[in-house]
């Protein structure tokens, strides 16, 4: 059942065309955004005053990255937070919020409960959702599913990156009825969108490369990735696949927040994955760049085509194509999920089966 690929991982990143296809296309009719589970009309659309975001792991990192978008783009604050946290802390709740819980499995326990409690306290909610049926769907007023089809690997790829897109859509829908976009930049954004998928396919197929240059890294002790925004919420899903498969320490560090601390452990050879799709904060990140280089970290970049000037300070570079600004998350993730599994094999780890994981988390 795993296609003839090696691990369900493998597999299930090779299928993220297909899965950012699926969760799009039914939601783009005649070139407008048709959300109809949404169950929304324009005026509750234009009455939201804030977005809460709650899930866990690699799902909250969708929730971190789609925060810079509703909130750039729809212009609506955003709260975001790990559901075990926001359970726990008496959130300021009112008229007008809108709970969106995200997860895959739709049975995360600390997800679940988030959802329970903001509908006890009388708010919209809404699921982003995977599993068909599952806990979260049934009970949220309102869901949402990302066709990514069953996702066995315990680390997340294909639903990860359904997540991103449903929440693209999301914002992109609420940016335009409430006046914050033009007509002609829905059009360009549903473009590239649309682009997305081939987009993915060639990044998968430049596997090999990313394979070769990855098993440099089987002996690395500590991994640093930094960015700046959405280059930041990037860090993090890189980071946390790295260390959840390989088990090689990874922290991700918003890049401007290294010389209040972490630089202090950059040494001659560390490794450093620098990500880097902004390109309003590209000169930023190039300077953080040349501190750790500075300091002798290796660096491994990840920025948008025709970036070039990034090869004077960085060692290795990966390009991505280009695409908006809000929708690199989509695109950069590919390398980085292809490094930390090709970092894994390398090092004869169970790559489908971490260890201390279970894929449902049922459990607070
Ligand atoms: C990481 C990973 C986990 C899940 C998290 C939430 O690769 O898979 O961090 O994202 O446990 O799970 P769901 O989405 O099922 O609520």
């Amino acid at each position: 059942e795993k296609g003839g690929y090696e691990h369900f991982m493998l597999k299930e990143m090779n299928e993220q065309p297909k899965t950012i296809r699926d969760t799009i296309s039914p939601r783009i009719k005649d070139g407008r955004i048709v959300i109809d589970e949404l169950g929304m009309s324009d005026e509750e659309i234009r009455n939201i005053n804030r977005i809460h975001i709650v899930a866990c792991g690699s799902a909250y990192h969708t929730g971190f990255t789609s925060k810079y978008i509703f909130e750039g783009m729809a212009r609506i604050p955003v709260e975001v937070d790990v559901a075990s946290e926001f359970r726990y802390r008496n959130p300021i709740l009112e008229d007008g919020a809108l709970v969106i819980i995200i997860s895959q499995s739709g049975e995360t326990a600390d997800s679940l409960a988030a959802l329970r409690m903001a509908k006890e306290r009388g708010v919209k909610t809404l699921g982003i959702v995977n599993v068909v049926g599952s806990s979260i769907a049934r009970e949220a007023d309102k869901v949402m599913y990302t066709w990514a089809g069953p996702e066995i690997a315990v680390a997340t790829t294909k639903a990860y990156s359904a997540q991103l897109v449903a929440q693209y859509l999301l914002a992109i829908k609420f940016a335009q009825v409430r006046g914050k976009v033009t007509e002609a930049e829905v059009g360009e954004m549903l473009r590239d969108l649309k682009k997305l998928p081939d987009q993915v396919e060639m990044l998968l197929s430049h596997k090999e490369k990313i394979q070769k240059f990855a098993n440099r890294f089987i002996a690395a002790k500590d991994i640093f990735f930094i960015g700046r925004g959405i280059d930041y919420a990037i860090s993090m899903e890189g980071s946390l696949k790295l260390k959840e498969i390989s088990y090689i320490h990874s922290e991700a560090y918003a890049a401007g927040e290294l010389k209040h601390g972490t630089i202090s452990l950059i040494e001659d050879g560390t490794p450093v994955v620098a990500v880097a799709t902004q390109d309003a904060l590209l000169k930023k990140t190039i300077s953080n760049i040349v501190e750790v280089k500075t300091r002798g970290a290796f660096v491994m970049a990840v920025t948008n085509e025709g970036n070039t000037e990034i090869e004077k300070t960085a060692d290795y570079v990966i390009y991505i194509p280009q695409t908006n600004a809000y929708f690199a998350n989509s695109l950069a993730i590919i390398p980085l999920q292809l490094f930390s599994y090709y970092v894994a094999v390398g090092k004869g780890c169970d790559v489908d089966k971490p260890r201390n994981l279970a894929k449902s988390v049922t459990v607070e």
